[in-house]
């Protein structure tokens, strides 16, 4: 089984929803044998929290669903997953803070992103609900490219 964990600041807007994204889009392609998806926040604000409300509005709106109650990243979170997505460069370093080894798994979403390598995801949790399409669309570009990523590093079929 490959791991796959995405983080975030608060785990209410940005990786919840790449969660309920990555999670679609491995079972539309037959791949839900092969794929775990888990989504975590670098800080313990929302801990047991659903997703914030326009992050359920904008999954609601492109049809996927969306569940998930928000929990803190731990360090044992890099032994147990192979692939560790951060939204934004400071979810990056937290990261790196954390964990005690270095980890090869460890990537920023958006260097799968073909518009915008390397890019952060911006944090919409302050600002309207167009910033919310923004990052899902973001993310829906960067999933699908780190999906066809994945399959080809693993010579999964899908
Ligand atoms: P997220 O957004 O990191 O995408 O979940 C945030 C959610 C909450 C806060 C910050 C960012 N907060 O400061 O409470």
């Amino acid at each position: 089984m490959i791991k796959v964990l995405f983080v975030c600041l608060g785990n209410i807007c940005r990786s919840p929803l790449a969660e309920a994204i990555c999670k679609h889009k491995v079972s539309e392609r037959g791949l839900s044998a092969h794929i775990e998806v888990d989504s975590a926040g670098t800080a313990n604000y929302h801990i047991g929290a659903d997703p914030d409300e326009r992050s359920i509005e904008v999954a609601v709106k492109h049809g996927i669903p969306i569940a998930h109650k928000g929990r803190q990243f731990h360090f044992s979170d890099g032994e147990h997953f192979q692939y560790i997505l951060a939204m934004d460069a400071s979810n990056h370093r937290n990261i790196i803070h954390e964990l005690a080894d270095k980890h090869e798994g460890l990537y920023l979403m958006r260097d799968f992103d073909p518009k915008g390598k390397g890019m952060d995801v911006p944090d919409p949790y302050y600002g309207g609900k167009d910033g919310f399409e923004e990052v899902y669309q973001m993310l829906d570009r960067s999933i699908d490219a780190f999906l066809n990523y994945v399959v080809k590093e693993h010579k999964l079929d899908g």
